[in-house]
């Protein structure tokens, strides 16, 4: 597939932009005025004609600690000259699990395993994985059933867009999604729930009802293998949880022996003040 659109919108460098397809992105529009970057520093991109644009969303959350850090730079660098790459299976390497580490030491409660993945998308999969199988390998293999949260994102994989919510991915692959998911409602209602700027938001009415009362009820809570969420609901809009939503949810399920997944792809790592957004 070729597209007219092909040339450098400087026009000064011919860049041929027939084969990388944008995911999320509308490709032939973004042909049109495209936006791109040839450097970043701090929190800059420096567009191809010069500008400076400030990446006030760092790059998906991915750089929080700015572009161009020396230290980091200096560090990936420095491991890159002394060991480019092993395989996890069935080996390792020293820095891995001194990486390990340093993330269990960073982690609330008594979180303390670790398990490398190369993406958001992969690590929530992943975590869903590692539900059935704990599950199973306690002798209740059983629990196979998932809940969301309606307008959750996990992510682009066949497992994350089954406990997401977003109606567009439903629209195009819900045929093939996972069964036994369902959905809990999602955490903001503009018409009948105060939603104080900075705050967590106060409800009138307990927001895990309809958990207890219409979902588990429907699946039996023994047949729950693990209720995932943001602990900060992230690519639908920032929506901080209700006051005590998160606690209760943890009672909720540790009542019913089902895991509890804070998928943290946004929160984690220092970006919401605290270690994670468990915190
Ligand atoms: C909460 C959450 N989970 C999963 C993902 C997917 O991460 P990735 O884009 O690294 O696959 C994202 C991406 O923004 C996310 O916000």
């Amino acid at each position: 597939m070729s597209s007219p659109q092909s040339q450098h919108p400087a026009g000064s460098t011919a860049l041929n932009m027939d084969h990388q397809w944008l995911p999320f992105t509308a490709n032939r529009h973004f042909k049109q005025a495209p936006r791109i970057f040839v450097a970043a520093e701090g929190m800059h991109f420096t567009t191809h004609d010069g500008r400076q644009v400030i990446d006030g969303i760092s790059s998906l959350w991915c750089v929080g600690a700015g572009h161009n850090r020396r230290p980091i730079a200096e560090a990936i660098k420095k491991q890159l000259d002394t060991l480019d790459y092993a395989t996890a299976f069935q080996i390792s390497n020293d820095q891995a699990f001194e990486a390990a580490q340093m993330i269990a030491d960073l982690c609330p409660g008594d979180l303390n395993k670790v398990l490398f993945c190369n993406s958001g998308s992969e690590a929530a999969d992943t975590s869903l994985k590692v539900a059935l199988a704990y599950h199973r390998a306690r002798g209740e293999g059983h629990r196979n059933v998932f809940i969301g949260r309606e307008k959750g994102y996990h992510g682009v994989n066949f497992g994350g867009m089954s406990v997401g919510g977003l109606p567009a991915n439903r629209k195009v692959y819900g045929a093939q999604l996972l069964p036994r998911v369902d959905h809990m409602r999602f955490i903001h209602d503009p018409v009948h729930h105060a939603y104080i700027h900075n705050q967590e938001p106060v409800w009138q009415e307990d927001p895990l009802l309809e958990l207890e009362g219409r979902i588990l009820a429907l699946h039996d809570p023994s047949n729950v293998a693990a209720i995932i969420v943001e602990p900060v609901a992230g690519s639908a809009g920032w929506y901080l949880p209700p006051k005590g939503y998160l606690q209760r949810l943890r009672q909720i399920c540790d009542k019913h022996g089902i895991l509890l997944i804070f998928d943290e792809v946004i929160t984690g790592f220092g970006r919401m003040g605290t270690n994670f957004g468990a915190d």
